[in-house]
Order: structure tokens, then sequence, then C-alpha cells
């Protein structure tokens, strides 16, 4: 049973419950993380806290935690779970008001924590994703990690059924990321990946494949991406803290090399698994 945390009390998630008035719910006013467990530890633990206070920044809601009560909270609902491999979600919204209103009230956040068992990613039995692609209508703010997943879920389930696994977003004729993860191309030995901006979540599995790529001297720029360039990449990649780097098989139809995960997928996948070990 996934375990949870709302405003103080430890239960279960299907047992959590909210006002109708918190602004999470009315109005999709709030930010939240993700963060994976592995053999029961946080991986990454201090990159998420500085996004989180990052995004909360942005939206202009006082943080409600500070950094050691944040780690002592996660901390606690990682041991309470008991769970091998596991993604944490926080989700910190601006809290209740007393009526439907756009403009801010003042009032304690909610504060919302849970862990649910994640499957363990078998490297070897990967499925590449297959791609299609489709204009990025997500908000301007895309570096902001909102509750408001609307436009992504509309996104993802279009990929869906139009028989692919997920989306690749264009804005501007630009690559910005897709639906729930960062993209790199890797071409003639060399990868890219778009450059961080407002248009993308500034993920820190992206961050890692980058530092990670960059100190074992593998050649990397972070540069726009056109779309037009997609087609004749030689390996496309996903990064996400549930998927680490996942391959990419096919876009629009179209074969991704020969279809099968590449040499640099492989290169950066064990070099992840390699920096996980070392660390955790
Ligand atoms: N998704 N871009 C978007 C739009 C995302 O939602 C995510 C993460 C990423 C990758 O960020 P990171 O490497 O920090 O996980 C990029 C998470 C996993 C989710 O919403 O469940």
């Amino acid at each position: 049973m996934a375990i949870s945390y709302l405003n103080g009390t430890w239960q279960a998630i299907e047992d959590a419950k909210i006002s109708v008035l918190d602004r999470g719910f009315m109005f999709g006013d709030g930010i939240y993380e993700v963060i994976p467990v592995y053999g029961g530890r946080l991986f990454t633990l201090d990159q998420h806290l500085t996004r989180l206070g990052n995004s909360l920044a942005e939206i202009k809601l006082a943080n409600p935690l500070g950094r050691n009560e944040w780690v002592a909270l996660i901390s606690e609902a990682v041991e309470r779970a008991d769970e091998t491999m596991a993604l944490v979600y926080i989700q910190v919204t601006r809290g209740v008001a007393a009526k439907r209103d756009h403009v801010y009230q003042k009032g304690p956040a909610t504060i919302l924590v849970t862990v649910s068992a994640a499957p363990i990613l078998d490297r070897k039995t990967i499925k590449p994703y297959a791609l299609i692609s489709l204009e990025d209508f997500r908000w301007a703010r895309g570096h902001i990690k909102t509750v408001s997943l609307i436009a992504a879920g509309m996104l993802k389930n279009e990929a869906i059924a139009q028989g692919a696994d997920d989306a690749v977003l264009i804005r501007d004729g630009l690559v910005t990321e897709a639906t729930a993860s960062n993209i790199f191309m890797v071409k003639e030995g060399v990868i890219v990946t778009p450059p961080k901006s407002r248009r993308l979540l500034h993920g820190i599995t992206r961050d890692l494949v980058v530092e990670l790529a960059e100190t074992h001297g593998l050649a990397l720029e972070q540069r726009d991406i056109l779309s037009t360039e997609l087609a004749s990449a030689d390996e496309l990649l996903l990064t996400s803290s549930g998927h680490e780097v996942w391959p990419v098989c096919q876009l629009d139809g179209q074969l991704i090399g020969n279809g099968a995960p590449g040499v640099m997928w492989k290169t950066l996948d064990d070099l992840f698994q390699a920096y996980k070990r070392h660390v955790l």
C-alpha cells in the first residue's frame, strides 16, 4: 500500500483527502517533484530539493519547509514505505482559500508526499519508444514543475491514440522535450540536447547525463535542435527520473538508426548505472 503524508498526517494514499477549495484542485496552483529511490536510498535528493525551491520561487509561494525539514520528512516517508525501488512524489499547493478567487490568499500551503513502488527496470529488456512529433502547446513556463499537467496529458494521450509511446514536442520549429522527459539526439558521434530555457523542464537526469558525458570525454553540445534534424538522427534518447536513459526506435513511423537501442544509449546508460552504484 502506498504511503502518504498530507499536512502532518500519515495515511494510506487512498485515504488522503484535500478540500475542494484547495487552490491545487481549483486552479492547478502548485508545483511538484519526483525523486527516485533505489535500494531504499534517495537519489539526487539535493538537486530535486533545489528545483522544488526554484519552482516555488517562480510561482511566488514561500517554501513551507526548510531544507533540513524536507530531508527529514522525505526520509521518513521512504522509511515508512519500505520499498526497494520507488518514486517519491512531493506536491506543494497554495493551500485552501476561503473562496474561489484568482488573487492569492494568505494561509498555509498544502504539502503532500507520497511514496509508490516503482518497477525495477531491467536494462536488457528495455523496449525502446516509438515517438511522434506534436506541436508543443503547453504554457510558456516549461521550467516550472507545475501540477497543471493537462497539456502534457493531452499530448501523451494523442501520441498513444496514434499508436506511439510518447510525443516529441516542437515549438516554433525547435525541439523542446517529450511529455515527461528530456530529449537527446546523437548525430555522427555528437550528443545534442536543447539548452535550458523556459521552454522545457531542467531535468535532473538530463543534467547528470550531460555531466557524465562531459566527464568521460564524449562530444556533447547544448544547442537548439530543429525539428527537421530529428529524422536523420543516428539515435534519440529520453531521460527522466522514472525512465533513466531510455532509447527511442522510431519517429513519426520511420526507424531511428536500425530501430534497436544504439551504442551511445548503451554508453550513457552504462555510465548512468555505474554512477548510481558509486553514489548509492
Ligand atoms: N517527469 N520534462 C518533463 C516535462 C518532465 O515531466 C520530466 C520529469 C522531465 C525529466 O526530469 P527529471 O530528469 O528531473 O525527472 C523532463 C517526472 C518523472 C514525472 O512527472 O513523473
